[in-house]
């Protein structure tokens, strides 16, 4: 008896003693069984701790090794399920005749008959239970249920501070984890990058297989970032339950979780999945939620994210939160700056045209008077001509003539062309009957001399194109404009074409008139496109290059738009929009 006493003493000794030396949980269970079992003579001690609501065998001396970690048994079932549920001592001294026993054929039980279980109880919580067996029947005495119960006391004890510092060094590695995190999301202002890092991140932290980022848009979650590890497609179904889970999460604000235990309402479908894993939390800035975040990974039947997974996402998803408000927010800045510089540099440009105009007026004013005697003198030399003027002379002098007056012509159209420019008028409305119109204006024009060059019109106008609210006058000058550039754009032959129909306008805006200009002649190149509607460009000889510019700024005035389109070599096609009905 006291011999026993001795023993008893000694092993709980050595438990203190071993306890205290380390904090490492594997390790210590492990020596605590093959102590026990060496001391109490017994040929197995086996410890099971209370994981996922199960009884998980964690560490055994007697039973296959291999069996740790994988043998899981439900509280109440068995001899040590039945210790765990009761929260008190449970025995049987000949297990093969006890109706309560339940067998693990992995652990190679059937070689043992007794066994005490004794729960490990600590601060009122049962966390898992240790148990003892022999070979051969042995009844249990009271004096043995104390003594397991005296050391199952010791074990809880540090079992508990041992889960206690595996907890506080989890802590300490997500701190280091997170400051982490927090500074590579913070090290980008580009939106696109940033939650592509945010879904790495993610699945990192949590040690995932990947991560899907939604963003939420007018009430939808489309998915703005994702990450997988793996290069094979994710299916339809993965996305579709995870859109669900990510919705419930924005829904509720909390993270919701999928594992494929069967107590989970997702289970069923997690484990058709490949027992997929997901927990998905929000994003939530300043009370507002801006979309979610959910990591997922597969295969592993017993998976389970634990509420420190789940809290560890939300502080990641709240860091990400900020960066993500700091991107959007550098992104209208950026767009508003760079509104601002366009809007600077149209400023500068109308400024710097109002200048041109107006010293281009100037100079047109004051030629305008010196061309018409010029022109007039020119004429007059003609009729001086002495009657015995040598027909040589005769010739030369009309060629120079000729030159004078054709020059002062080109001239004279600059000129009026600049005055036209530099000071627009406001358009006088008239309803036009556009078919009409055009082919008043294609009229007007000295057709011949294209034509000689193979130059054909055609004309296509659509029923409804009828009526116009236009300023006759000015949309003439524009139509003429385009008709000529179009036939001097083929010197050798094509088609000119005119064009009208109806458009609708966007929104109930009122109907608008197209007219489409196209001729089939040179082209315009890329270069020359963009520079078309600037004042003065022009690539011909005698042109004054504010055609195009006249003509832009009478459709601009009528509230209409201009835009030009071309291909080198096949032809250019001018589109012209005005509305229908105008009040200017
Ligand atoms: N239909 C077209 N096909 C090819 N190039 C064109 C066409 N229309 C305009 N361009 C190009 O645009 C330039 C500018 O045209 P714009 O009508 O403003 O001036 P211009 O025709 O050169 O001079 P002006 O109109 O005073 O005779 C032209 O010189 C020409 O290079
Ligand atoms: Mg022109």
């Amino acid at each position: 008896m006291r011999e026993r006493r001795i023993v008893e003493l000694t092993t709980l000794n050595e438990i203190s003693k071993l306890v205290n030396s380390t904090l490492e949980l594997d390790d210590m269970l492990r020596e605590i069984v093959t102590l026990v079992c060496k001391n109490m003579l017994v040929d197995v001690c086996s410890i099971y701790l209370i994981e996922n609501r199960n009884l998980v065998l964690r560490a055994t001396q007697g039973l296959k090794r291999d069996a740790v970690g994988k043998v899981s048994l439900a509280v109440g079932e068995g001899i040590t399920g039945a210790a765990a549920a009761q929260g008190s001592p449970a025995w049987s001294g000949k297990t093969s005749s006890d109706p309560r026993f339940v067998y693990f054929p992995e652990t190679g039980e059937q070689e043992y008959s007794s066994i005490l279980s004794v729960p490990l109880i600590s601060r009122g919580n049962i966390i898992g239970v240790i148990n003892i067996r022999t070979r051969e029947e042995r009844e249990y005495q009271p004096l043995d249920i104390q003594f397991l119960t005296s050391v199952a006391g010791q074990v809880s004890g540090a079992i508990r501070n041992s889960q206690l510092y595996l907890k506080a060094t989890r802590n300490l590695h997500e701190l280091i984890t997170l400051n982490e995190v927090g500074k590579i999301i913070n090290s980008t202002l580009d939106k696109d990058k940033l939650l592509q890092r945010i879904c790495e991140m993610g699945a990192n932290v949590l040690n995932c297989k990947g991560a899907i980022l939604r963003m939420l848009e007018d009430g939808a979650m489309p998915c703005a970032a994702e990450y997988h590890e793996s290069s094979a497609p994710v299916s339809n179904e993965m996305y579709a339950m995870e859109k669900e889970i990510a919705e419930k999460a924005v829904e509720t604000r909390l993270p919701q979780v999928v594992s494929p235990d069967e107590h989970n309402p997702y289970g069923k479908r997690s484990r058709r999945l490949g027992n997929l894993s997901l927990v998905a939390a929000p994003i939530i800035l300043q009370e507002n939620c801006t979309g979610s975040l959910s990591v997922y990974t597969y295969g592993d039947p017993n998976m389970f994210f634990s509420v420190n997974d789940r809290r560890l996402l939300v502080t990641l998803t709240s860091q990400a939160s900020v960066a993500i408000e700091n991107a959007r927010l550098f992104e209208s800045v950026k767009k508003a700056q760079s509104e601002l510089e366009q809007a600077h540099e149209e400023l500068m440009m109308k400024e710097k045209l109002a200048a041109l105009g107006g010293m281009a007026a100037g100079v047109a004013h004051e030629l305008r008077n010196p061309l018409v005697s010029i022109g007039g003198f020119a004429q007059r030399i003609v009729k001086l001509y002495p009657k015995d003027l040598p027909d040589n002379i005769r010739q030369h002098m009309d060629r120079y003539v000729g030159i004078i007056t054709g020059e002062v012509k080109r001239l004279e159209h600059l000129v009026s062309e600049m005055l036209n420019y530099a000071s627009p008028q406001q358009p006088q409305l008239q309803r036009l009957n556009l078919p009409e119109f055009i082919d008043e204006v294609l009229h007007s024009i000295d057709r011949k001399p294209y034509r000689l060059r193979g130059v054909s019109f055609e004309t296509d106008f659509s029923q409804d194109s009828r009526d116009l609210d236009a300023d006759p006058d000015q949309l003439r000058r524009a139509l003429l404009n385009l008709i000529v550039n179009g036939c001097e754009a083929m010197p050798h032959g094509g088609v000119l074409s005119v064009t009208s129909n109806t458009r609708k306008g966007k929104d109930g805006e009122g109907d608008y008139l197209e007219i489409n200009i196209s001729d089939t002649g040179e082209g315009i190149s890329r270069e020359s496109l963009i520079r078309l509607f600037d004042p003065f460009f022009s690539t011909k000889a005698t042109g004054s290059g504010l055609g195009l510019p006249i003509t832009k700024s009478i459709i601009e005035t009528h509230k209409g738009v201009i835009k030009a389109t071309s291909t080198e070599g096949e032809g250019s096609l001018f589109s012209i929009l005005l509305p229908k009905q105008n009040h200017i």
